[in-house]
């Protein structure tokens, strides 16, 4: 067998991002992914239409981080894409996240500034001091009107649960404004890499020390593979510790299905992505790729979401009792020098590309006591 000094399980921004730092000090990197392809979540292709497709839902890139700004620069070009998204409710279309727009369409106002939002706002909500759980978070922050017109439904829809049974944390984080900004982000840069994300990819990774194999669940051969310096797991720690921590449990995820369509037809819809929070459809939102990089195509492609709890692991689910099932699993990770669980399903976390590409350069500088800088080619 090949002499390996680095292993690492996942392709995705965590495993890439490392195999490409080690590979350039190097070190001869094994990158194991059980898919039939590259770049995790992140991952596209040109479907049949010619349309450039994420296949794991609609991937935006956004950071205040230069750091890693200046990473992906040198994987791709980008272009500025500042993304918005809208809503049907109620038979209206309305912009999200809330803003004073989303509020005067669906209550039929006039509000014409931020003192007028908060002023609607006050009379109608009642001020929670301390919430105790999610559902007071939020009926906090955003009154019982709205809570009950949009947010109540969504959450049903994105996580099974109702916001009394979530992290306060996250529902206290909640998209919502009282001006009129309809940006979906509000990082200083929004941007797309010109030729998709799986190019990128492709180019992190080509480095003569990086091989990587494709279509291999690491489970299946890890007995093969024993001799290495180090160990980068990118999948589910639970998985590892086959869901089995001093207690036995599995953490929970939500998983998504992705149902594409083609319409014979210029555009579908008015704007990228489409979301319905409403209990009217089972989906959650619409995505229409041709909009991203204004491509041309004489059809377009549809993707509605499903959101669904068998699956591939999507979003880790922030309930009070899957943080505490979690915390046991770290224990165990933190007793295995030699092997470092890193990224979104190995830390159980949701995290936007910029912190997952931010995690794994960290965690390499950490580990090999070199700035981005010094090690830069
Ligand atoms: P992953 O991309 O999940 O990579 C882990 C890899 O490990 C996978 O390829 C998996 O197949 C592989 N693996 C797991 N177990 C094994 C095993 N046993 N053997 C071999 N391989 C294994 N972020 C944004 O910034 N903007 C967005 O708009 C955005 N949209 C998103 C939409 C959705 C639907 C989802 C789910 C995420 C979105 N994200 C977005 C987050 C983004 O996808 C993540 O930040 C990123 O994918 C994290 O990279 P990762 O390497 O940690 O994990
Ligand atoms: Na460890």
């Amino acid at each position: 067998m090949k002499h390996i000094d680095i292993l690492i399980i996942g392709a995705g921004i965590s495993g890439a991002v490392l195999a490409e730092r080690y590979a350039n000090i190097g070190k001869k990197v094994l990158v194991i992914e059980k898919r039939n392809h590259i770049g995790g979540n992140c991952y596209d292709y040109i479907d049949e239409n010619g349309i450039l497709v994420s296949k794991y839902g609609a991937h935006l890139f956004h950071t205040n981080d230069e750091s890693v700004w200046h990473y992906v620069n040198r994987f791709s070009d980008w272009y500025t894409w500042e993304h918005k998204e809208i809503a049907r409710i109620d038979g209206k279309t309305v912009p999200i996240p809330v803003n004073i727009t989303t509020v005067n369409k669906l209550f039929n106002l006039n509000l014409e500034d931020e003192a007028e939002m908060k002023n609607w706002l006050s009379q109608n909500r009642t001020p929670i001091v301390n919430p105790s759980n999610g559902e007071e978070a939020i009926l906090n922050r955003v009154g019982t009107v709205l809570y009950e017109k949009i947010f109540k439904n969504y959450i049903k829809k994105q996580w099974n649960k109702y916001p009394a049974e979530m992290d306060i944390t996250l529902l206290e984080k909640i998209l919502f404004r009282t001006n009129f900004d309809d940006h979906y982000f509000s990082e200083q840069c929004q941007t797309l890499p010109d030729g998709g994300y799986t190019q990128l990819f492709e180019n992190m990774l080509d480095h003569p020390n990086i091989e990587v194999l494709l279509n291999t669940d690491f489970f299946d051969v890890k007995n093969q593979y024993k001799n290495y310096e180090k160990m980068f797991y990118t999948g589910p720690i639970d998985r590892y510790f086959e869901f089995k921590n001093n207690l036995v449990e599995k953490l929970e995820y939500r998983s998504i299905n992705f149902v594409s369509e083609t319409i014979d037809a210029s555009y579908f819809q008015e704007n990228s992505v489409v979301n319905y929070p409403g209990t009217d459809v089972d989906f959650t939102r619409i995505t229409e790729y041709k909009h991203f990089g204004n491509q041309k195509s004489k059809k377009t492609t549809i993707v509605k979401e499903f959101i669904v709890d068998e699956g591939e692991p999507y979003y880790p689910v922030p309930t009070q009792k899957n943080k505490e099932i979690y915390a046991r699993y770290k224990e165990d990770a933190e007793q295995l020098t030699d092997v470092h669980f890193v990224g979104r399903l190995a830390n159980y976390k949701y995290l936007s590309m910029d912190q997952a590409f931010k995690n794994a350069l960290d965690l390499f500088d950490e580990l090999e006591n070199k700035t981005l800088l010094k090690t830069a080619v």
